[in-house]
């Protein structure tokens, strides 16, 4: 049996996969098992941050696992502790963290403490959250119903959880909160939703009528953390004070990683929650290295001149193909192409795939680009080229 029939045999059929066995990466360039190069602009849907067999991170990886990979939360975890320092420290607020291992499991936690402070802090309970109606937060049971995508609240799941309510636009919650509204949870960049960025006034605002108000924010950065927007957080870009934070995604670089951060840092008590993995010693002591790693291409101004320079690329592309693309969204290595005819889209990623370029799609007309942050201006260039190509024959 082929890998292709293995795979179908044996893995259930939640994805739309593409059969192409990658064998090897450098940065953002693949190879399969024929050796056929790919210029990557997904980086694992934004995770490989620091690109794709990157040496320093296999190292620390390497190093860590040898001697110690697990043990349990009952104990010290030194790079746990190292990483949670980190994270706050580079976000620039007075919070601490919890570790899982996704971004799900990261919203899920932050809707925990939401609920908690909502039981604690009144008289009556508040437990009530207000998501964005394009928004995506996850595939819990939970986070599924926090996600306001009608698509994701399917039938064959029900019943969800109450306490959710949803609202299309940022204007619209002011009306929308009541007695029991214990906190507002919006992405800064819709990334599943279209690559969509809120307006940063209209964020301000909202952050400041919450804070009057004794309403928690949580701003969900799984896929707008760990400089993919050109700062550490998009929330240090928008220049607000979330309650809570969840990320995910580039933090690990590939190692599978979610944290809660939070200023509410007494509001958990032992028993309250947990998890087997998370914050181990495998993923915080690589997490610590691709932090480190992202903090020094900040630093050194790379990371920016990387970032404008791939979204010139992208904002060319769509200039040179107005009838295809009707509008360049996104910000930073955070980019979006929203296509005329959604028909368009898949023709599109399929011509690039064969090209040998990599992209995502994001709702059903943007084309998403979310390349490893440390992409060299070659490896950009030769993707450009190559969906050049690719644009020819849709
Ligand atoms: C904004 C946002 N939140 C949550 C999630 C869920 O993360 P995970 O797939 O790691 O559970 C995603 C994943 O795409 C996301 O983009």
């Amino acid at each position: 049996m082929n890998l292709e029939n293995i795979d179908k045999q044996y893995v259930l059929n939640t994805y739309n996969r593409n059969y192409v066995n990658f064998k090897r990466g450098v940065n953002a360039t693949l190879f399969d098992e024929n050796n056929k190069k790919y210029i990557d602009f997904t980086s694992g849907i934004g995770v490989v941050s620091v690109g794709h067999g990157n040496k320093a991170v296999a190292d620390v990886i390497y190093k860590q696992v040898s001697s110690l990979t697990h043990m349990s939360n009952l104990y010290e975890i030194e790079p746990q502790s190292l990483l949670a320092k980190k994270l706050v420290e580079l976000s620039g607020y007075d919070m601490a963290c919890f570790f899982g291992n996704s971004g799900a499991e990261a919203n899920e936690g932050a809707i925990k403490i939401a609920r908690k402070y909502g039981q604690e802090k009144f008289d009556s309970k508040k437990y009530k959250v207000i998501t964005l109606e394009n928004s995506f937060h996850g595939r819990t049971i939970t986070t599924v119903k926090a996600s306001g995508q009608k698509a994701m609240h399917k039938d064959s799941f029900s019943p969800y959880p109450d306490g959710f309510s949803y609202d299309v636009s940022i204007k619209d919650i002011y009306k929308s909160i009541d007695k029991h509204t214990v906190a507002v949870m919006i992405e800064l960049v819709q990334g599943e939703g279209g690559v969509q960025p809120l307006d940063k006034q209209e964020v301000k605002d909202l952050a400041t009528y919450l804070k009057k108000h004794d309403i928690l924010l949580i701003v969900d950065e799984v896929q707008t953390g760990a400089y993919r927007t050109g700062e550490f957080l998009c929330s240090n870009l928008y220049d607000i004070e979330p309650d809570i934070i969840t990320m995910a995604k580039g933090v690990g670089g590939g190692v599978p990683i979610g944290i809660v951060l939070t200023k509410h840092k007494n509001l958990l008590v032992p028993g309250d929650h947990g998890s087997t993995f998370g914050g181990n010693f495998l993923s915080t002591a690589a997490a610590l290295e691709v932090c480190s790693i992202l903090e020094d291409i900040k630093t050194s101004g790379e990371l920016d001149k990387t970032s404008e320079y791939f979204a010139k690329k992208v904002h060319k592309l769509y200039k040179n193909h107005k009838d295809i693309f009707a509008k360049n969204v996104g910000i930073a290595l955070m980019q979006g192409l929203r296509v005329k005819k959604e028909e368009v889209l898949q023709k599109l990623i399929t011509n690039a795939f064969n090209e040998g370029v990599l992209v995502l799609r994001a709702g059903q007309n943007t084309l998403r680009f979310l390349p490893p942050l440390t992409i060299t201006n070659d490896e950009i260039d030769l993707g450009f080229e190559r969906l050049e190509n690719a644009i020819k024959n849709v």
